[in-house]
């Protein structure tokens, strides 16, 4: 079977930035900007970029390329010892894609309660017993039954992303991101535009970028730099290789992924400012301080805007503006992660798009529905929290002693340089081998410090043993059975 193809350059490079672009860089970039040491923080965080972002986009890009295959075949094609990573990689993707499609169905309700508010004046109450119904007698193990709001919203929102990857990479996937990267953009430019002009906005954003210096020297910051670079970019979970499997034989590798990574990371600052300017007028507002009003993730996004948006003069414009927005970033990022796993699927058993679709669809929403519960929040935070800070970490750490020290890495960097518009030279090398695995080693080793000694988030003990350490260290054992039992086909 022939492997499908992108349509276009300017096709592939918006789904790739469809798919860096996500909730992280909405409701996590702008407020670990602000912690970490606002404007100083870019210096950091550009270095990351650099050191970090751009090689790992290349090399990810040059192995789905020259191998045309998944992260599984990629990996036994290079030393059928090492497809274990490749499962790794997508049972990371089968279990973010099954808990970021409750999150896209929490903003698209949010999305159409938006045009009345119809969160009332306490959004905090609202969210958490209206609208999750979760309730003091529930906990990850006890997650109470079935929300059916919850369930529409996710029913919409994954019927959307299969029909999508039905119909293909290039009438499917390509053709949605054309459409909807470039109204995100115009979304948030127009959300800036609007809010700019609002009292307190101005002040929201120096608040934001107001440089730090001191923060510098500090450790932290520089793994908070890394560790949002590794995250927004979409590397070490089998999508960027998936991707670019579809490219064509003669691709500029290296261009595309600068531009990826600069697209993204510059999206991320528009929304720094959009998101500071939204805190500001509303710290203005209510005559708090600043640092009352910051704070990020799912707080920011259902507690915190929906206020914010209530003392705005055109709610009903801008509310429906940010929670769209949301969606669209939300949809193009679990489209990219769907599609990862549908293809490895496919790769491996040999069958096609469309059956491999409805499996994979199939099953992923009836389980992801555990997540539409009463207690579904609860289960979301520890696997969000234990797959980003230890899962996909460890992934990219794998990924890069396997390809920096044991496999020649050399071979993908003749194989970009030979296709790209410009050679990259040496320090890819000195990037990937050195600078990134250090960083991650000091990153994980201090997460799991840190998450020993204190626990997370008052969770039980049990729970984090079960849903956080255990279940990362289930998805590892069952990649590496799954090497062993079968003679990965090449
Ligand atoms: N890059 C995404 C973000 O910043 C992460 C992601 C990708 C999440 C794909 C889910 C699916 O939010």
């Amino acid at each position: 079977m022939e492997r499908e193809q992108w349509g276009s350059r300017v096709g592939f490079i918006l789904a790739t930035i469809g798919s860096a672009i996500g909730l992280g860089n909405i409701w996590r970039f702008p407020y670990i900007t602000y912690e970490n040491g606002g404007g100083a923080f870019l210096i950091p965080y550009l270095f990351a970029m650099i050191t970090v972002g751009i090689p790992f986009m290349i090399l990810e890009f040059g192995m789905g390329h020259k191998y045309k295959g998944t992260s599984p075949h990629v990996f036994a094609h290079l030393n059928s010892k090492f497809a274990w990573l490749g499962w790794f990689q997508v049972f990371i993707a089968i279990i973010i894609m099954m808990y970021y499609s409750a999150i896209i169905g929490w903003t698209l309700s949010y999305f159409s309660m938006s045009f009345t508010q119809a969160w009332g004046t306490d959004p905090n109450a609202f969210f958490y017993t209206k609208y999750l119904k979760l309730g003091s007698n529930h906990s990850p193990t006890a997650l109470g039954s079935l929300q059916p709001h919850i369930v529409l919203a996710m029913l919409i929102e994954w019927t959307v992303c299969f029909i999508a990857i039905f119909t293909g990479i290039k009438s499917g996937i390509e053709r949605l991101n054309k459409v909807m990267m470039p109204l995100l953009f115009i979304m948030i430019l127009a959300l800036i535009g609007k809010m700019i002009m609002m009292p307190g906005a101005l002040t929201g954003i120096n608040y934001l970028f107001k440089p730090d210096f001191s923060k510098i020297s500090d450790p932290k910051v520089w793994s908070a730099a890394y560790g949002q670079i590794f995250f927004t970019l979409s590397v070490g979970f089998s999508i960027m290789i998936a991707y670019s499997s579809y490219l064509p034989k003669k691709s500029d590798i290296s261009n595309n992924a600068l531009m990826t990574v600069l697209i993204n990371c510059g999206f991320s600052i528009l929304a720094g400012i959009m998101i500071f300017a939204i805190l500001g007028n509303m710290a203005y507002e209510q005559s708090k301080p600043m640092a009352d009003v910051v704070t990020s993730g799912i707080g920011l996004a259902f507690v915190t805007i929906p206020s914010a948006i209530n003392t705005l003069p055109f709610p009903y414009i801008i509310g429906p503006l940010f929670f769209f927005t949301l969606v669209i970033a939300g949809i193009s990022s679990h489209l990219s992660v769907i599609e990862a796993v549908t293809a490895s699927i496919m790769d491996k058993f040999k069958i096609s798009r469309k059956k491999s679709v409805i499996i994979v669809c199939g099953i992923a929403f009836v389980v992801s529905l555990a997540f539409a519960t009463n207690g579904g929040l609860l289960l979301l935070d520890i696997i969000d929290y234990f797959i980003n800070n230890f899962a996909l970490l460890l992934s990219c750490l794998f990924e890069l002693v396997i390809m920096g020290w044991i496999i020649k890495l050399n071979d993908i960097h003749e194989h970009v340089d030979n296709i790209s518009d410009f050679k990259i030279g040496n320090w890819f090398e000195i990037c990937l081998r050195f600078i990134s695995p250090l960083f991650l080693i000091v990153i994980i080793a201090s997460n799991i410090y840190f998450t020993l000694t204190d626990g997370y988030k008052g969770y039980s003990k049990f729970d984090l043993l079960i849903f956080g350490w255990g279940l990362t260290a289930l998805i590892l054992v069952i990649a590496v059975l799954i090497n062993k039992m079968s003679k990965e086909e090449i």
